[in-house]
């Protein structure tokens, strides 16, 4: 498969009351790139995240998409509409681009163990089945440059198994993920892994 860039992340800094949170920061991110951004609490992995997907500006430098590039993502806590079920949820969240698949996102619930047709309000679910909710509404428009923060918490030990199974064949289709954890996610063959030190990228 021909590799395509598909992110640019330039001299990005971000700072919030005198803070610098992001400092000077450079990544280049082409298809099929599965990367790992390790970083402990505090160190700036959700708000490089959110000036990714653009709910957040940044202080200075400049985040490029390439063409044809759409971002999923799943960013802290993901918010739902909370007395909706999750069939609900799911295709008010996709219709917004005009993208819903009903077969694509019954087939994820089914292989990370929900009901889709499940009549019982999202907030009935547990931690881990909202978790599972939140990768699920970040893959399921067939999105190719996919951001997960912290996407294993709450995860049993099937689901982890399923979800490093998905992340590879999303992989193996062309599309770019990128990953940040506080932890050592050894189970996934990462291509690059980084670490968020004062707000910069370092290679591990
Ligand atoms: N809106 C805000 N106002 C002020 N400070 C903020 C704001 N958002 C984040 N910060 C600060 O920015 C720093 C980085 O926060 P961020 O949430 O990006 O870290 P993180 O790496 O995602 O941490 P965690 O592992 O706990 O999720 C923290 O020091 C935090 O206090
Ligand atoms: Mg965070």
């Amino acid at each position: 498969m021909e590799t395509k860039k598909m992110l640019k992340i330039e001299a990005l800094s971000k700072k919030i009351k005198q803070h610098e949170i992001i400092n000077d920061l450079n990544l280049t991110v082409d298809s099929g790139e599965l990367i790992h951004i390790m970083g402990i609490n505090g160190s700036g992995k959700s708000t490089l995240f959110k000036i990714i997907a653009n709910i957040m500006e940044p202080s200075s430098g400049t985040v490029t998409l390439f063409e044809n590039v759409e971002i999923g993502a799943l960013i802290e806590n993901p918010s739902f509409m909370e007395t909706s079920t999750a069939k609900e949820n799911m295709k008010f969240l996709s219709q917004i681009n005009h993208h819903y698949n009903e077969k694509r996102i019954s087939d994820l619930f089914s292989k990370l163990d929900l009901d889709y047709n499940s009549r019982e309000k999202i907030n009935k679910y547990s931690l881990g089945m909202r978790q599972k909710v939140g990768i699920i509404q970040a893959i399921m428009e067939n999105q190719n440059l996919i951001l997960l923060d912290e996407p294993t918490r709450g995860l049993d030990k099937k689901a982890l198994e399923t979800f490093g199974q998905m992340v590879m064949e999303l992989i193996g289709e062309g599309k770019s993920i990128i990953i940040a954890s506080h932890e050592n996610l050894s189970e996934l063959e990462f291509t690059t892994r980084y670490e968020l030190v004062e707000g910069d990228l370092q290679k591990l």
